[in-house]
């Protein structure tokens, strides 16, 4: 029987509600961004997304519907993201979840926001099966898993620090780029030159899947300090490529590393940062190269979105994972925890 989910998504900067069949086939997948709000601070500030979320989220969720052409009551659950995120701006899509969850009498079902970024491979590839590598890559978050089933995961490693995003975003604002930062870098480094400075490639132990990025992030600050206090011109595109070429490195080095030891021939990568062109085409060099099957989900299914979230709550619905009206925002969630 076919399965048609509501999901609602509000964990940071945008406000966003999709109607999804049995975790694959994306009916409606509405976004509204507050990012044009957030620039003119540099950065998302969370009372201000919180307001915005409450003045979006019933018209995203109207939208929804209508562009599914669906009603109410031929829903057949309501997923939410519960965490991790902002706590102001999840209890926003998380209070209306539950209104509409108790007021239908239809199950809630709770999803975690990184579960939800790796499904949206699910919906690009609908071959797409565990077992196989996520490399998560958003601005709050870095982590490689094993996705050992639709339900059970495995971090192998995650950032000891920064997340490739957060670079992304400090290094664009010491740039004098606007916020987010990462399409910023990708668009400028294009004119730039990846090899005219050497900034660090961070690998850690030889064992480790771990990840940091703040050491990287220090050197390019200091690279363009020191520029500052002598006087000297940057050229800002050199900067962009080269420091963009050292996350890209790092990146692809570790995913295959992951899928290498772990003799696992599919790598999925998710998150915001997953639609820079650049580690794009250089991890699919590197997986042609390996014989490995890469996913990568289209651009709107990168970024945050509640389609992703569909997805994932299909598979917790299947197996079984129902909240109660108790259900509470948890803003630092731990992938696989309830
Ligand atoms: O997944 P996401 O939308 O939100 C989180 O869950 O964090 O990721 C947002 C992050 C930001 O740091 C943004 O700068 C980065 O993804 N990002 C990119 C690109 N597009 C977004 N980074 C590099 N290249 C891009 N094209
Ligand atoms: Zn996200």
């Amino acid at each position: 029987m076919d399965k048609i989910i509501l999901a609602i998504e509000s964990s940071c900067d945008e406000t966003s509600a999709a109607v999804v069949k049995n975790g694959r086939e994306v009916l409606s997948n509405v976004i509204s961004s507050q990012i044009a709000t957030h620039k003119q601070y540099g950065g998302v500030v969370p009372e201000i997304a919180s307001r915005q979320h409450i003045e979006a989220i019933d018209w995203v969720i109207d939208k929804a519907l209508e562009d599914a052409k669906i009603k109410k009551e031929d829903i057949d659950a309501i997923a939410v993201t519960y965490g991790p995120g902002l706590v102001g701006a999840l209890l926003v899509g998380l209070s209306e979840a539950k209104a509409l969850a108790f007021a239908l009498n239809k199950p809630l079902i709770p999803v975690h926001h990184i579960e939800g970024h790796i499904a949206a491979n699910y919906i690009q590839n609908k071959e797409w099966k565990p077992p196989f590598i996520c490399e998560v890559i958003s601005g709050g978050h870095t982590h490689l898993v094993h996705i050992k089933d639709y339900n059970e995961f495995e971090i192998l490693g995650h950032t000891r620090d920064d997340a490739a995003g957060e670079a992304y975003d400090k290094v664009a604002r010491v740039l004098g780029l606007t916020y987010p930062g990462g399409p910023q870098i990708e668009k400028i480094s294009k004119n730039g030159d990846k090899d005219a400075i050497k900034f660090p490639r961070v690998l850690l132990e030889n064992d480790s899947y771990d990840f940091s990025f703040s050491g990287l992030k220090s050197a390019v600050l200091n690279y363009v300090n020191k520029a500052q206090m002598k006087g000297e011109e940057i050229k800002k595109e050199d900067v962009a490529a080269s420091f963009q070429q050292a996350v890209v490195d790092v990146l692809v080095e570790k995913a295959i590393k992951a899928c290498k030891d772990l003799n696992i021939k599919k790598l999925a990568l998710a998150g915001g940062v997953s639609a820079n062109s650049h580690l794009r085409s250089e991890m699919e060099k590197a997986c042609l190269k390996e014989g490995i099957e890469l996913c990568v989900p289209d651009l709107v299914l990168c970024t945050d979105n509640a389609a992703m979230i569909g997805a994932a709550a299909y598979y917790e619905y299947l197996n079984g994972n129902v909240a109660d009206m108790s259900l509470n925002a948890y803003p630092s969630l731990k992938l696989g925890e309830r």
